[in-house]
């Protein structure tokens, strides 16, 4: 049953006011030129423009695809023969941008570039139709754009309809059955679109028996999904069981080197392309916290992804096949195996060996999503393999939609790390393949969504920046993340549409720049992380996992607190990265302050490099992180009567929940950390 029609989120009609008050002509047949054409005529029927396919009289803008047959009159000369700066063509999904004679021009090669460089437009407002604009081609950085749905098709007993799903229920399905709502769902392809991500996988990497059925009996389910957001260039992937051909194929092994088993995934993965011939490939949790894998047959990770892999290769199909394997029944009394370890250890050794069309999907950081952990030393170690870098939209470990916490600045952090030291390449560097030593085969940027049935996508509006700047970082992971929020503020809440547009401005920066940080400071302290209630991982429970199966341990006791990893006295994860890096996180003097308690198990009285004690440290952080939500609230209630009020109030009420939430966070971990230390705020605060 459909639901009020959602939040328009960063395309409110008024932000294509400024194409629609102009005369367009739209060059191009294919289903996404049919959306730009669709796009256009509602801003020109709202705003006074027109829009037509074949040029009649004079016109301000043109979207034309090259190949259509001879380009309009009206395109000049210089711009038909895309005198780009780069010598480079728009290619499968660019487009080239030029202003002259008084009339914008985008031309792209294939239809979706000319729907990118519409939202491109879109972004650009009245700029776009202003002066001479010397012609430009834009590209996407990284090849594919991703997402990752980790919604149940039928409502799982703990996880619900969503794992770590915050703003409701799922846009797919609801109760065992597609949801149905068409409207919504095009609404979705349409943000997507706009942001460039390209690519969504539609169930949960958990795949429980009846999601296991979308690759087969349920495959029309996932055919109309591929159907509504085609027009919009976003290809349709399934995490599939690795388990399937018994489960569903009736054979008594998954083996991956079994001749029935290879014929069973070719056989099934054929009619999967018969009925979605743009179907984009697998997603695969295999071995992984109670999933099935390659393991259970004696073979390894690279028997198992190119047994999928062959399969979908004929096709053009990828496998995302996920590096999150490590022991997830440890011994708390076992310090020698360590989580972070897991994933370097089972797939570096197996570099070289997938197929072309595997994919390594690793999280960003060793362990799971935390608000600070180093970078994965997963990505410098695989060179010969092709890694897409998994990130966390939903907010699991950073407030779950709850709190205001703008993770672009996290993001464009591991995204600028440089994996053999300064200079030398970064993350993003390698995920665009751009020349340099070091691994050369591109990747592709994904991270696990955050939106739901909600009527503001994702529980709490302000989370909507950071699906936004998701696509936009995976398009260029070199945009700035204050110049994102910029983009998505003046999209969402255009300056005709509210009462101050700077106060809303100012506000909106003042409330999300730091918003990460923030959470940070009230959270666990310095890169330790966990220290989360585990019943949900929302809220402080600081020992919540200290004496649990799954090996996030803070080991803190009377005298100091941190995971000892270096390689002289703990569990020589440091060793996994490359120099310099090997020897930075090794020595207690040069760890980075904020990584520390990751590395290195510390006195109470060690002194951090700004010259704090981590003691004091951790006091301090969490009273100035307090202090700073509540300045969050105060600086929030000034919006009031000056943007929509349902959004003002939906913000209002989450900011009294984030502050009742950090305040438990400072009394939790300070009080935990005095009543183990003895030593008293060096300030005199109260502590409990
Ligand atoms: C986290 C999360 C799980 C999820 C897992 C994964 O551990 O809590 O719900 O299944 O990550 O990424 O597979």
């Amino acid at each position: 049953p459909a639901s009020p029609p959602p939040h328009p989120a960063w395309l409110p009609p008024e932000a294509f006011r400024a194409i629609g008050a102009r005369r367009v002509l739209v060059h191009g047949e294919g289903p996404p030129v049919e959306t730009v054409h669709d796009e256009v005529a509602r801003a020109c029927a709202r705003y006074g423009g027109r829009v037509e396919r074949t040029a009649a009289g004079p016109v301000d803008l043109v979207l034309a695809l090259r190949d259509s047959g001879p380009l309009p009159e009206v395109v000049p000369p210089a711009a038909r023969t895309a005198p780009d700066p780069d010598g480079g063509s728009p290619g499968d999904e660019g487009f080239l941008l030029t202003r002259s004679d008084g009339v914008t021009i985008v031309l792209a090669d294939a239809p979706v570039g000319l729907l990118y460089g519409l939202f491109h437009l879109v972004r650009l407002g009245e700029a776009a139709f202003t002066g001479e604009q010397p012609a430009r081609t834009h590209r996407p950085a990284l090849r594919r754009r991703m997402l990752d749905h980790w919604d149940n098709v039928a409502v799982h007993p703990v996880m619900g309809q969503v794992e770590r799903g915050y703003a409701g229920g799922s846009i797919f399905w609801r109760d065992g059955r597609p949801r149905g709502d068409r409207e919504r769902l095009r609404a979705y392809g349409r943000l997507l679109a706009s942001t460039g991500v390209n690519a969504i996988s539609v169930n949960n990497v958990n795949v429980g028996p009846t999601e296991a059925l979308l690759l087969t009996e349920r495959l029309d389910d996932v055919a109309e999904i591929a159907d509504l957001l085609r027009p919009y260039g976003v290809r349709v992937h399934l995490s599939v069981t690795f388990a399937a051909p018994v489960l569903l194929g009736g054979l008594p092994t998954a083996d991956p080197l079994d001749e029935q088993v290879r014929d069973w995934w070719e056989s099934t993965t054929r009619r999967v392309y018969a009925r979605v011939p743009d179907f984009g490939g697998y997603v695969v949790k295999a071995d992984s916290e109670g999933q099935p894998g390659p393991f259970s047959y004696g073979r390894d990770h690279a028997d198992g992804a190119n047994l999928l892999a062959a399969a979908l290769a004929p096709h053009g199909g990828v496998v995302h096949w996920r590096a999150f394997v490590y022991d997830h029944r440890q011994d708390w009394r076992d310090r020698t195996t360590d989580r972070a370890r897991a994933a370097y250890d089972h797939f570096a050794p197996l570099d070289g060996r997938f197929a072309d069309n595997v994919v390594l999907q690793v999280k960003f950081g060793p362990v799971d999503f935390q608000p600070r952990e180093p970078v994965s030393p997963v990505i410098a170690a695989m060179p010969a393999t092709r890694l897409a870098v998994e990130l966390q939209v939903t907010q699991e470990y950073t407030g779950q939609q709850w709190h205001a916490c703008y993770l672009a600045p996290w993001w464009h952090e591991v995204l600028a790390f440089r994996l053999w030291g300064p200079g030398e390449r970064s993350v993003a560097d390698v995920l665009a393949d751009v020349p340099g030593p070091g691994p050369r085969r591109g990747g592709d940027l994904v991270a696990v969504a955050n939106v739901g049935d909600d009527p503001f996508w994702c529980g709490h509006p302000l989370a909507q920046a950071n699906l936004y700047a998701f696509g936009r970082l995976a398009w260029d992971p070199r945009l700035d993340p204050t110049a994102l929020l910029d983009e998505w503020i003046d999209l969402t809440f255009p300056a005709s549409t509210v009462g101050d547009p700077t106060l809303v401005r100012e506000t909106l920066h003042a409330v999300l720049d730091d918003s990460w940080r923030i959470y940070e400071r009230y959270t666990a302290p310095l890169g330790v992380g966990f220290m989360v209630n585990p019943a949900g991982h929302y809220g402080p429970g600081v020992d919540g996992y200290e004496y649990s199966r799954w090996g996030t341990y803070h080991f803190a006791d009377r005298d100091g607190v941190g995971v000892d990893r270096t390689r002289a006295t703990g569990t020589g994860m440091t060793g996994q990265y490359p120099p310099p890096w090997s020897q930075v996180y090794e020595s207690l003097e040069q760890c980075p302050d904020e990584l520390l308690l990751f590395f290195h198990h510390v006195p109470y009285s060690h002194v951090l490099h700004s010259g704090s004690t981590v003691i004091q440290h951790i006091y301090d952080t969490h009273f100035a992180g307090v202090a700073e939500v509540e300045a969050m609230r105060d600086r929030w209630a000034g919006l009031a009567g000056v943007i929509d009020p349902a959004v003002h109030e939906r913000v209002t009420e989450r900011l009294a929940e984030q502050l009742r939430c950090a305040t438990e966070w400072r009394d939790q971990v300070n009080t935990y950390f005095f009543r183990k230390s003895g030593v008293p705020d060096a300030r005199g605060r109260r502590i409990h």
